[in-house]
């Protein structure tokens, strides 16, 4: 009910504004030197437009539950200013204007990249559990397949679909599709400590030789080859909770060991995936959900 008043009391204002205008307008007819005030008279208090100001509009919209649509009273359905002139599009550029999926999260000048960094508080740092490891995941991942946000939780097709802005102040981690294929244990995300547990993609596999593709029986040492279904903290990157061995041993336990130096072998048949110095060659070829088997 306040809100509907606010609103209602900030239409009164700009009509009556308008008036005014409409009036200046006609006195200006008659006497063309007195300057025309359209530019005088303001809706928003000083600052709207500035980036470090407190009336920053992109601070206001997250102060009011990023309603957006409230803008669409004055500046129009499709943003492109109505009544007012002033457009948003000017400045938002994106396909979808404000509405872009890269206006609140990820990079403002670049479409394409739509999760953090750039976390909705505006953090870029990877300790904020906003921004942790995503861009491990999607944009500077080295030795995995670059993964889609479905895996890990819901991605909305807009802004408006729902659980997207929804009451809880977090994302909803779920952990679906790779994150949880062949796992023994069903995938977890603790979110008072940000521990993702089981998962797939850091160890919790196992692969059996009952079932084994090619009847590669000669591989296996037991009667499966187990990863070693790590726990990992999402907001700290960069210490070694993904080096080589850590999900899986060289090669896994269960797997036959080829030589004394294992590492360097895994490319006799592993060879599209690794090279002969362990390296990875094709990371979309790894983490990915399957047997490549040269
Ligand atoms: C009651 C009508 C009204 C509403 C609602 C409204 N605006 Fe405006 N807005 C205006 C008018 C009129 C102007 C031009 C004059 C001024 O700056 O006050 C303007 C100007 C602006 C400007 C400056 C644009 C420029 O090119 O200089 C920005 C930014 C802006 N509005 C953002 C917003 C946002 C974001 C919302 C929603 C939270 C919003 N406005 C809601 C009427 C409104
Ligand atoms: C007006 C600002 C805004 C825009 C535009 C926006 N988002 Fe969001 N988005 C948020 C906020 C705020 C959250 C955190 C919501 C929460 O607390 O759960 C969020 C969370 C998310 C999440 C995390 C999972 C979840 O549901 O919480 C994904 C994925 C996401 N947005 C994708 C998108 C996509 C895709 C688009 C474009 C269709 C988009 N966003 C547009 C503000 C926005
Ligand atoms: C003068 C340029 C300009 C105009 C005009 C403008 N914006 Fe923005 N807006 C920006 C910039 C720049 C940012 C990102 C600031 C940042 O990096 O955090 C932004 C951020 C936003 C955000 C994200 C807020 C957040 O904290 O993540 C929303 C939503 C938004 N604008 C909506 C609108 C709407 C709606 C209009 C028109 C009514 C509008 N903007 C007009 C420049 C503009
Ligand atoms: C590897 C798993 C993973 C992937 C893949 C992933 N996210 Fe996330 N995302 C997370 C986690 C974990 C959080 C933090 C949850 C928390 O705060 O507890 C999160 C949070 C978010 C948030 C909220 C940020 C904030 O400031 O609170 C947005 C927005 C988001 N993700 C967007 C995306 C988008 C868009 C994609 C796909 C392009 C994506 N994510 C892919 C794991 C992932
Ligand atoms: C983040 C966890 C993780 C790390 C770290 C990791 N692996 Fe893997 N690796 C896996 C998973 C999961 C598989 C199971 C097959 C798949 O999905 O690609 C796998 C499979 C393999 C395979 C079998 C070929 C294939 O992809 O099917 C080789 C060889 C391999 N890893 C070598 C390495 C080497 C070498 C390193 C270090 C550079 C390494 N792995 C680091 C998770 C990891
Ligand atoms: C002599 C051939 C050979 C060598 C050498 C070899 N592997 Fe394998 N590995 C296989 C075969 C064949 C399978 C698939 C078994 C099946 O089909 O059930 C396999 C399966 C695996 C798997 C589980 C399923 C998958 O493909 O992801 C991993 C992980 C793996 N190997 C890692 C390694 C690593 C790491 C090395 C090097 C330390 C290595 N292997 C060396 C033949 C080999």
């Amino acid at each position: 009910m306040k809100e509907a008043g606010n609103k209602m009391k900030i239409m009164i204002k700009f009509l009556s504004s308008l008036f005014l205008i409409v009036i200046f307008w006609g006195c200006s007819d008659l006497q063309t030197d007195i300057p025309q005030p359209i530019n005088k008279i303001s809706i928003h208090v000083e600052g709207i437009s500035d980036v470090s100001s407190p009336n920053f509009h992109g601070k206001l919209i997250k102060d009011s539950n990023w309603d957006v649509k409230q803008c669409q009273d004055c500046h129009s359905a499709d943003y492109s200013g109505g009544l007012t002139n002033k457009s948003c599009l000017t400045c938002h550029t994106s396909p979808n204007g404000p509405e872009a999926c890269n206006t609140c999260h990820g990079d403002f000048n670049s479409p394409g990249q739509i999760a953090p960094p750039r976390a909705i508080d505006g953090q870029f740092n990877t300790d904020y559990r906003g921004v942790g490891a995503h861009s491990k995941h999607l944009y500077t991942n080295t030795f995995g397949k670059t993964l889609t946000c479905l895996i890990c939780h819901n991605v909305p097709s807009s802004i408006y679909s729902p659980g997207h802005l929804d009451s809880s102040p977090h994302a909803e981690v779920l952990l679906n599709h790779l994150a949880s294929f062949r796992t023994i244990t069903a995938p977890v995300y603790d979110p008072a400590n940000l521990t993702c547990a089981n998962t797939y993609c850091h160890g919790n596999f196992a692969f059996y030789r009952d079932s084994s593709l090619n009847n590669n029986y000669g591989v296996y040492l037991t009667d499966k080859m187990e990863g070693n279904n790590v726990t990992v903290t999402w907001n700290k990157v960069n210490q070694n909770q993904a080096a080589c061995g850590t999900c899986h041993d060289l090669p896994p336990k269960g797997h036959k060991v080829f030589t004394d130096d294992p590492l360097r072998n895994c490319n006799l048949c592993h060879g599209s995936v690794v090279d002969g110095d362990g390296r990875i060659i094709d990371k979309s070829k790894h983490v990915n959900g399957l047997i490549d088997f040269n």
